[in-house]
C-alpha cells in the first residue's frame, strides 16, 4: 500500500534562555519553554514510533536547547501555565515539573503558574 506524505505541522514549539530567579537565588539563565501546543486533532496521538506526540515535541526542545552553544548542563527548564490550564498543568507535573510560584499579568489580568523543572544531571 502506498503510504502518502502529509505535511501538516501538527505540533509547534519554542525555547529560549532567560533569566530566572528560583527562590531567594540569584538570578540565572534558564531555559525558557516559551510557545508549546498540539493540534487539539492530534491531543492524545502517538508518532510512528508509538511514542506521545506531545512527549516527542517536549523532549526535542529540550535536546536542541541543551545542545546550543550557550546552554549548560545544569540550567534549569522553566515555563508559565495559564492557572486555568489544568490539562497542561497535568501534563507538565507529569513531565517532571514543579509549581515554583505564580505570576500576574496584565492587561488583560491573567494569572499564570511558574513551573520549573532541575536538570537531570548524569550521576
Ligand atoms: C498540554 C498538551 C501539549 C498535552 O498534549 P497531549 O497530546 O494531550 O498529551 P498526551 O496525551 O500525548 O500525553 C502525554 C503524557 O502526558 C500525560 N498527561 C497528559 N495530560 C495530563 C494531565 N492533565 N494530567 C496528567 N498526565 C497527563 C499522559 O498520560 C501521557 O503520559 P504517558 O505517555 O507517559 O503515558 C496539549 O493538551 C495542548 O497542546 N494543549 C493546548 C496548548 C497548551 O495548553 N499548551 C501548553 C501551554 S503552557
Amino acid at each position: 500500500m502506498d503510504a502518502e506524505r502529509d505535511d501538516r505541522v501538527v505540533a509547534y514549539g519554542t525555547w529560549m534562555h532567560r533569566q530566572v530567579e528560583l527562590w531567594d537565588h540569584p538570578p540565572e539563565t534558564a531555559i525558557g519553554i516559551e510557545w508549546f501546543g498540539v493540534d487539539i486533532a492530534y491531543q492524545g496521538q502517538r508518532t510512528v514510533d508509538d511514542e506521545s506526540i506531545a512527549k516527542t515535541l517536549f523532549s526535542t526542545i529540550e535536546m536542541r536547547a541543551r545542545e546550543d552553544t550557550n546552554s549548560t548542563p545544569d540550567m534549569p527548564l522553566v515555563l508559565e501555565v495559564d492557572e486555568e490550564n489544568t490539562v497542561a498543568q497535568g501534563f507538565w507535573t507529569h513531565l517532571g515539573f514543579e509549581y515554583l510560584d505564580t505570576v500576574v499579568v496584565e492587561p488583560p489580568r491573567r494569572q499564570y503558574l511558574r513551573m520549573f523543572r532541575a536538570p537531570s544531571m548524569p550521576s
